[in-house]
């Protein structure tokens, strides 16, 4: 069967990764977490000191960082070099420090790279802010993954909670306006959705009907493509 690329793309808390995750698994494909790349940038640049708009600190940086993903019985992990620094690039803090980082182009055109090396296989599911609009504008199938403020700061707020870092609802709620505020007007390749993505609006749909939803997207997909 023809493999695809299929990028999802929304705001912090939208039901990205958990549905990504689903939908990788239910397809066999590989799942691809991007954000996750713009937080080890910003875990290393603290570790060495170097300043979220210090460019030039950045590039070097970047140029010499081994960011790379590796699957175990626990999942997908994130390394810097040999250290699995997975557990530490969630709190709150870094979510912030990952959407300053982000906003620099030096770090933007060394991840693009990244990105589009693992995508180079498609068979993939890839998380983020603009995989449909600038990492792959060719990809087979984009979704645009929303839903009310409100809706995804109690999420959020939940799921720091059960990580045992918990932070007050409002405290959440304001992180998450001032990040999606942040993602959306950077210069470099803002959080919108492509011309040619899916709008899924998750407020009040469950995880299962959401990806039910995407299936049938790739079944029409990879019929229409077979025809
Ligand atoms: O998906 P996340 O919340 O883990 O992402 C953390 C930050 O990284 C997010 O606030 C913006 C940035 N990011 C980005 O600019 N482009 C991506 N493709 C993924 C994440």
């Amino acid at each position: 069967m023809r493999k695809l690329l299929i990028t999802i793309d929304g705001p912090a808390g939208a039901g990205k990764t958990t549905v990504s995750k689903a939908l990788a698994d239910r397809l066999e494909y590989n799942y691809i977490d991007t954000g996750a790349l713009y937080r080890g940038v910003a875990f290393e640049a603290r570790a060495r000191g170097i300043a979220l708009d210090d460019d030039a600190g950045l590039e070097g940086m970047c140029q010499s960082l081994g960011l790379r993903f590796i699957r175990d019985a626990a999942g997908v992990r994130l390394y810097s070099g040999i250290v699995d620094i997975s557990g530490h690039i969630r709190s709150p803090e870094m979510s912030m420090m990952a959407s300053a980082v982000s906003a620099r182009p030096a770090v933007r055109r060394a991840l693009l790279d990244v990105q589009r090396r693992l995508g180079a296989e498609k068979a993939a599911v890839f998380e983020g802010r603009d995989m449909g609009t600038v990492v792959f504008p060719e990809a087979d199938l984009k979704f645009f993954l929303t839903a009310d403020l409100s809706v995804r700061a109690l999420r959020r707020h939940r799921e720091l909670e059960e990580k045992q870092s918990p932070q007050k609802l409002l405290d959440v709620k304001k992180d998450m306006e001032r990040r999606d505020q942040n993602d959306s007007s950077r210069k470099e390749a803002p959080l919108r959705p492509a011309d040619d993505a899916i709008m899924v609006d998750s407020t009040s749909l469950s995880v299962d009907q959401i990806v039910e939803r995407m299936l049938d997207c790739v079944k029409k997909k990879i019929a229409g493509a077979d025809n």
